[in-house]
């Protein structure tokens, strides 16, 4: 049993935080037991003047993008061709691989992310070495490599039953990992599949009850190339068409579908995962809030390093909020607080993470806000909103510590 004294932020729903000025927290074998004012008993660790909040939930981000943040050279089919498939080719090379999954990891858990669903190369191996780094860590990750069986340069092209077959060993291997690692069914995007590929990864997600996901209706010419090499009506109708739409089937971006296309998404039951950083750097346009919202569409919000020029989730929120007044439908502090934390994690099908309250897993962030913030709103505007904030002081893993400084 663990006893910390701290400051302490957490959501409770969309409209309600809980903020204690003085707390203690108490871990039992990874798990929260007790968070209350603190009371006079002997502690383990005093953490003030940090504050504890839930750990971040990066519902999409790409591993084989950590050395390309930066690369301003969208909008999105340039950069994928002049920046993102050079690199991911490097992914080949397994010592690459495993000395960048080292830095991915330590990059995610320095940001305060404890959840991640990360984007693998095409290379299984290379995905095995994150999925290997997650485990020696103690990260909570979904991790799978990408599917590419057309239209990409050709050292990216993995075909479609090799590609299958070895994502059946590595969810063999690893799906359910110490219940904290899990693995996906990734096809890119419809441009770099065939239907053969969709449709196996549909199959095989089903067969062995895996997340499927990939990029929706990102960019207009990426949109346009999409139903003109198809020859469908409209984009998600090719996933739709392979079986890819379903309850677990998370899709990033989703920027120009029409309403058709909104309502199969939610009678599906699918969820976005929101990635406006990304968005806002390859000039890709802005997710119609409103209509997620009003149609009750799970949201996640994703970094998406690196058309995301940060591993920070708070960053995200941050343009989430700009994405939000520019289209009309504002949010506030605590809504962007659980989408980021417990309102993503549940969306992904986590329902024991995301919340600092007894009987949820100690997935943890320890940060320093500046010392004159001393409300819940001023602490959450300092988490969400000062890009100069520093990066956390801690970051525990059911309780396990994956980061400090
Ligand atoms: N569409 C297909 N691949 C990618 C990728 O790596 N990043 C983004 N933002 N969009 C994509
Ligand atoms: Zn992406």
């Amino acid at each position: 049993m663990t006893v910390l004294r701290a400051r302490v932020l957490t959501p409770e729903s969309p409209t309600v935080v809980h903020w204690f000025e003085d707390a203690i927290v108490v871990v039992e074998h990874g798990r929260i037991t007790h968070v209350g004012p603190f009371d006079g008993r002997p502690i383990d660790e005093d953490l003030r003047p940090g504050v504890l909040t839930p750990g971040f939930v990066d519902s999409h981000v790409h591993y084989p993008q950590t050395r390309i943040v930066g690369a301003a050279s969208g909008p999105l089919l340039d950069w994928l061709a002049k920046s993102t498939f050079p690199e991911e080719a490097r992914f080949a090379d397994l010592a690459h691989a495993e000395q960048v999954a080292r830095v991915f990891a330590a990059k995610l858990a320095a940001s305060g992310t404890t959840l991640a669903f990360a984007y693998g190369p095409v290379f299984a191996g290379a995905t095995d070495a994150l999925l290997t780094e997650f485990a020696r860590t103690g990260q909570r990750a979904i991790v799978g490599p990408v599917l590419m069986d057309t239209n990409c340069p050709p050292d990216l092209v993995v075909p479609g039953t090799v590609a299958l077959e070895a994502l059946d060993e590595l969810a063999a291997k690893w799906h359910g990992h110490e219940d904290r690692l899990f693995v996906a069914a990734i096809p890119r995007f419809a441009l770099s599949c065939t239907p053969a590929i969709m449709r196996g990864a549909a199959d095989l997600a089903r067969r062995r009850d895996l997340w499927v996901s990939t990029h929706l209706s990102e960019n207009l010419a990426e949109c346009a190339a999409t139903t003109a090499m198809f020859g469908t009506d409209d984009y998600l109708r090719v996933y739709e068409d392979a079986g890819l739409l379903e309850s677990k089937s998370l899709f990033a971006h989703c920027l120009h579908l029409s309403d058709s296309e909104w309502e199969r998404f939610a009678t599906a039951d699918a969820v976005v995962a929101h990635c406006p950083d990304s968005n806002a750097f390859l000039g890709s346009g802005n997710l119609p809030l409103a209509t997620v919202l009003e149609r009750g569409i799970p949201l996640t919000v994703g970094t998406d390093v690196a058309a995301g020029r940060s591993f920070r989730v708070a960053r995200t929120l941050s343009h989430a909020y700009d994405n939000a007044l520019a289209t009309g439908r504002p949010t506030m502090t605590t809504e962007l607080l659980w989408w980021g934390t417990c309102g993503g994690a549940r969306a992904l099908g986590f329902e024991s993470v995301g919340m600092l309250a007894p009987g949820y897993e100690a997935d943890m962030v320890l940060w320093e806000v500046p010392p004159w913030a001393e409300t819940a709103e001023a602490v959450l505007g300092a988490l969400l909103f000062d890009g100069d904030l520093p990066s956390p002081r801690a970051t525990w893993v059911r309780g396990h510590r994956v980061f400090s400084r």
